[in-house]
């Protein structure tokens, strides 16, 4: 069964039609605008869209909150289609082949979940899955994800920032990283019975990038409550970090004093460094970061797309890395 996020009251919802019609609208501007910028510019935003309204047989795209978009983040790329963001995974709970997580997924128990925030904040606590998702308003925000293994997807997540969950549990001047701990239940997951990872599987942030408004938190994409193998019910979005940054199904997040010893970071230090920004100058040892392959894009002869620095959100987030050598701390 498909499950919702609370809907807005009715007089908040966009009917659906008027929502295409108003893509429809877009896509006639740029026929007519007379600025080839604007044009450009307009059409390249009513293809994302209109990728976004593609209707799947019976889904409701009603959107839980109004769409946002972050002063440049916005993202033209065309989105990535449903059906390969939810059949093409990374998910080694799961089993480690890109159908695994799909096929498998199925098991995971998202009711009840809870994620407990603790460690250096004056209020730590319990959250129930039930309070996350009423803790902020929910957010679309269009982010492309950029994994390690050179492939790319754009994926319009809904959510909110970190941010409004670590000032609500208050981190004391000790909390200098956050630490992400997500579930790891042979039971459930068939893969995290395997040695391929010493689990559960751990990531972390430096403060600051866990405070950066672009980091998300993430219950939903394309308008519908996350899919079991994106990593229901609660997942992070780093966009301008490596996709395995952005941790699924999470039980914990721990502010600490000291760097946190992430999964990746135990099982293989040479290829998979603690920050782990995208950066196209630094390849790692098995695969060059210059270039990507879009995931549901790529014929045989489509040419791989170059790889922007920090993913493209370098405006953004270039600063929380002024003088740190990202050769170094890679
Ligand atoms: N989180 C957990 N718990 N286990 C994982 O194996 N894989 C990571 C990340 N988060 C992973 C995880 C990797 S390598 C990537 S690229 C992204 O999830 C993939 O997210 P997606 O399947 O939603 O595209």
């Amino acid at each position: 069964m498909r499950m919702r996020f609370p809907q807005p009251a009715a007089s908040e919802i966009t009917p659906r039609a008027v929502y295409e019609d108003r893509r429809r609208l877009i896509a006639q501007l740029a026929v007519g605008a007379a600025g080839a910028t604007l044009a450009g510019w307009a059409q390249r935003q009513a293809l994302a869209q209109t990728a976004a309204a593609t209707p799947r047989p019976g889904k409701n795209l009603a959107l839980p909150a109004p769409r946002t978009t972050l002063p440049g983040g916005a993202v033209m790329d065309k989105l990535t289609p449903y059906a390969d963001v939810t059949t093409y995974n990374n998910f080694y709970e799961f089993g480690m082949d890109k159908g695994d997580p799909a096929e498998q997924a199925h098991r995971l128990q998202v009711r009840p979940w809870t994620v407990l925030v603790d460690g250096e904040v004056a209020r730590p606590r319990r959250f129930a899955i039930e309070e996350l998702l009423k803790l902020a308003p929910m957010e679309e925000r269009i982010y492309r994800l950029r994994c390690v293994e050179g492939w790319s997807m754009v994926i319009p997540w809904v959510g909110w920032s970190l941010a409004s969950l670590l000032k609500a549990v208050e981190p004391t001047s000790r909390g200098k990283y956050v630490e992400f701990t997500t579930l790891a239940d042979p039971r459930q997951m068939p893969g995290a019975a395997s040695r391929v990872l010493d689990w559960p599987y751990v990531e972390g942030l430096r403060i600051d990038e866990a405070m950066h408004p672009l980091t998300l938190l993430a219950f939903g994409l394309y308008g519908e409550v996350l899919p079991k193998q994106n990593g229901a019910p609660v997942r992070l979005v780093v966009p301008w970090k490596y996709g395995f940054k952005s941790a699924k199904s999470i039980v914990r997040i721990r502010l600490v004093e000291q760097q946190p010893r992430t999964a990746w970071g135990r099982a293989a230090p040479q290829e998979y460094g603690f920050y782990s920004n995208v950066n196209p100058q630094v390849d790692h040892p098995r695969w060059s970061q210059a270039s990507e392959r879009r995931i549901g894009e790529d014929g045989l002869f489509t040419r791989k797309r170059p790889t922007l620095m920090f993913n493209g959100y370098g405006e953004q987030v270039a600063g929380l890395y002024a003088g740190m050598d990202l050769k170094r701390f890679f």
